[in-house]
């Protein structure tokens, strides 16, 4: 039997590792992408210096999960006004590099209606123009600087899409762990517990494949090491750089095999219960674990090498992610038994859900 793992992505990771953004961009026209806090933190000067006037402009209202609503009146600024820019710097978290992969593939028209359209009724779309990513992640855990996907939320019709071309893989990850420093404690905590439900997604995965586990199983390790390490040391540079090394593993798993029954379960408990991404994809986990052991003989085998024995595996998970201060059971978030066997049967359906191994059975 053989196996593929493919990934384009070029990644450049370590202390300072910013500094190559001006020999990464070139003589073209930049746009940076990031959220509100990111001038307060000094991080827009610290590009604007690096850039010079490369930077043609700055969009810095990203927000988490973004919406189709707020991104509508930002594409369509960028696909008029902004032609020039050839390189997109995404500067944030998951929000921040997800927004930027909706903002590079222009529509024919201009108009975001049209890349929204077609999103929803699943036919393919080609983009008549596309502008080159740099992924700098600010948080360690989304992995979206080495995927080709992002998540655009509509909450209006309470919807989620999902953005996948072969043009939105970034062409560079950036990933420099003194830019974590400053990341919030519920942030670090959200973002880490998001990595490691990469990792275990991609191992429970009916796309998962030898180099795949191997980034997995190796996340896996270090998060359960690094994470309550660093959330108590949270300035700790080498700490940073742990948990950036294993978000970006995790990232590398999932980028071939993409997420799973928890994630799948994720986007309900966001849309409905409001639940930040890092919480709602982690807290199932371990009822996902117990559902998965004993359905393939290589994946338990592959399991037991990142959780250990399987026998109480789902009960030290739950004791893991409870000992930072995340509840594992649905009652803790207002879902009854009944409301969580209907959302599991439905996330089972889902196109994430499907990638799970118990799925069908
Ligand atoms: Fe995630």
């Amino acid at each position: 039997m053989s196996h593929e793992y493919f990934n384009p992505v070029r990644s450049i990771y370590g202390a300072g590792a910013l500094s190559s953004l001006p020999k990464l961009v070139g003589e073209r026209r930049a746009l940076l992408v990031t959220f509100p806090e990111a001038h307060m933190l000094g991080l827009v000067g610290r590009i604007l210096g690096l850039l010079g006037d490369r930077l043609d402009g700055v969009i810095d209202d990203i927000r988490p999960n973004p919406d189709v609503a707020e991104l509508h009146a930002q594409y369509e600024a960028f696909w008029h006004t902004q032609r020039d820019v050839e390189v997109i710097v995404a500067v944030g978290g998951g929000s921040a590099i997800d927004t930027a992969k909706a903002l590079m593939v222009g529509t024919e028209s201009g108009r975001f209606d049209d890349l929204v359209t077609a999103l929803a009724s699943g036919k393919p779309f080609v983009p008549a123009r596309v502008k080159t990513l740099i992924a700098v992640p600010t948080t360690a855990g989304t992995g979206s600087e080495v995927t080709p996907w992002a998540t655009l939320w509509d909450r209006g019709r309470q919807l989620k899409h999902s953005l996948h071309l072969k043009e939105t893989w970034p062409t560079v990850a950036l990933i420099d762990p003194e830019l974590m420093l400053s990341l919030p404690a519920p942030v670090t905590l959200q973002s880490g517990l998001d990595a490691l439900s990469h990792a275990l997604e991609s191992i429970w995965n009916v796309n998962a494949n030898p180099v795949s586990d191997t980034f997995a199983v190796a996340a896996v390790h270090e998060i359960l090491d690094a994470l309550p390490r660093l959330i108590e040391r949270p300035g700790d540079l080498a700490l940073r750089g742990r948990m950036a090394l294993a978000a970006l593993k995790a990232g590398m798993a999932f980028s071939n095999t993409r997420t799973a029954l928890a994630h799948s379960i994720s986007y309900e408990m966001t849309l409905r219960y409001g639940l930040p991404h890092g919480i709602a994809c982690s807290f199932p986990l371990p009822m996902v674990l117990e559902r998965a052991i004993g359905r393939r003989t290589d994946r338990d085998g592959v399991l037991e090498r990142a959780l250990g024995r399987l026998d109480d595996a789902p009960r030290r998970l739950a004791a893991f992610i409870e000992s930072l201060g995340v509840k594992t059971r649905f009652a803790d978030y207002g879902v009854s038994d009944e409301q969580a066997q209907q959302m599991i049967a439905h996330a089972l359906t889902g196109p994430r859900g499907r990638n799970f191994i118990g799925a069908g059975c």
